[in-house]
């Protein structure tokens, strides 16, 4: 869409010159959907169709659909027969391909959940045992037995199936990703959704369920021009239940994967978010590691961190590992305006009245160029005050104390400001 732009008059063309090195820089992800979106009446897809204008005025340059097949639980994450996209919850296939569309129109890509280290079956063998899958099409792609299922599931599996290469999923047969049968078919169905569904990305579910080795045999054969994996691990908890000063452990995680999958591999900044949400409750020492960088995954490699406050998991209804709710904009004021590639959540925007707050934040981003690798540098960091500069032209502050010393210099003005945060451009 954005080669339109270059068939307008010559003025605006220089115009547009100016301006698409930031367009082209900034990316914000944005989360379209939380736990209880697939009990929407009248379709989830359908109701996001008319938030797109909404969306793209938040900056928004790439949008994280819900999983979008047939599946066993209502939310997605059980998936059974993965062709079948008339049986979502969301909406059938064509809802589906108009969404995409109308975010493609404002240049928006579109991210598939893509929950491939399970799945569910649809019969049962000759022994009684949930273990035979369709694809949901007449021919037999993805039609599998219990050989596609990792012998250590030793309830569901025929026994010579290859030993799971990652974390085990309780809930469902771990799907054998060393069969080959298995890599070709499912790397034909993930570009069957880039080329029949108009997917142009992924968030890999439960990427701990498999190897690295594994995620990047199917980036290299569907190619998606965007992949974020979830890899929730566990910060270091003290004794006392507080996360530790030093999370060294969880962002090296999350680093040596996207370093074994490259490409286009992301992952979600779990670190930044654990530590952030510890650090807004008076602790605010924390957004500092001891080499002066930020201490999450950002702090390391910021072009491959990509940072959240909330999810439909840790958020929404589950509510497993919130934000404190009332510092939830000390959050968004810290991603929107760091390195990294920050997510907002869709309840924050739509449901809890912050829409205003975070476009003003996002705009100053795009506006100012803001990129996944732009330059950090910490300029305080006390129990109740964090400052930072950001490419020498951004200067942010969250935290309840109001007097910010003479951190800020008089050619910066305040753009944007609420609860215990505030927000500087250079004149
Ligand atoms: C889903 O519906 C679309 C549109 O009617 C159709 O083209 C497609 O074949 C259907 N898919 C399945 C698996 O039935």
């Amino acid at each position: 869409m954005r080669r339109n732009h270059f068939v307008v008059t010559s003025s605006l063309f220089l115009l547009q010159l100016a301006l698409v090195p930031n367009l082209a820089l900034s990316q914000i992800l944005f989360q379209g959907f939380n736990w209880e979106s697939s009990k929407h009446q009248g379709g989830w897809y359908n109701l996001l169709k008319n938030k797109v204008s909404d969306i793209a005025g938040a900056g928004v340059t790439h949008v994280w659909l819900p999983p979008p097949t047939h599946a066993v639980s209502e939310q997605g994450y059980m998936p059974g027969r993965l062709y079948d996209l008339n049986a979502s919850k969301y909406g059938n296939q064509d809802e589906l391909k108009s969404l995409i569309h109308a975010f493609h129109d404002k240049g928006i890509k579109c991210l598939a959940d893509v929950v491939i280290n399970h799945r569910c079956a649809e019969k049962q063998d000759g022994r009684g045992i949930w273990c035979i899958f369709e694809g949901g099409t007449d021919d037999s792609r993805l039609d599998w037995g219990p050989h596609m299922i990792c012998r250590d599931d030793t309830q569901y599996s025929d026994g010579t199936g290859n030993v799971d290469t990652g974390a085990d999923f309780n809930a469902a047969p771990d799907i054998d990703h060393l069969n080959t049968q298995v890599q070709q078919e499912l790397s034909d169905w993930l570009n069957w959704l880039k080329s029949e569904i108009g997917f142009d990305g992924w968030r890999l579910d439960f990427a701990r369920g498999y190897s690295s080795s594994v995620a990047k045999i199917y980036v290299g054969r569907a190619r998606p021009s965007f992949v974020v994996a979830e890899i929730w691990n566990s910060l270091a908890y003290e004794s006392d239940g507080k996360p530790a000063y030093n999370q060294d452990g969880s962002r090296q995680e999350l680093v040596n994967w996207v370093d074994q999958v490259g490409g286009p591999a992301t992952a979600f900044d779990f670190t930044t978010k654990g530590i952030l949400q510890a650090a807004v409750q008076g602790e605010l020492w924390r957004m500092r590691d001891t080499q002066g960088k930020a201490p999450g995954m950002v702090g390391w490699w910021p072009e491959k961190a990509v940072t959240f406050v909330d999810n439909h998991d840790t958020g929404s209804t589950q509510n497993a590992w919130p934000f404190p709710s009332d510092k939830v904009m000390q959050g968004y004021a810290y991603i929107l305006t760091h390195p990294g590639i920050p997510c907002i959540f869709y309840d924050h925007v739509f449901d809890w009245g912050l829409e205003e707050e975070i476009t003003l934040l996002s705009a100053i981003r795009t506006r100012k160029g803001i990129h996944p690798g732009s330059t950090l540098s910490i300029l305080a960091s006390d129990a109740d005050l964090y400052v930072a500069m950001i490419d020498g032209k951004v200067i942010m502050k969250i935290g309840p104390r109001y007097d910010v010393g003479n951190l800020v210099p008089s050619d910066f003005h305040i753009v944007t400001s609420g609860k215990d945060y505030c927000v500087w451009e250079k004149d």
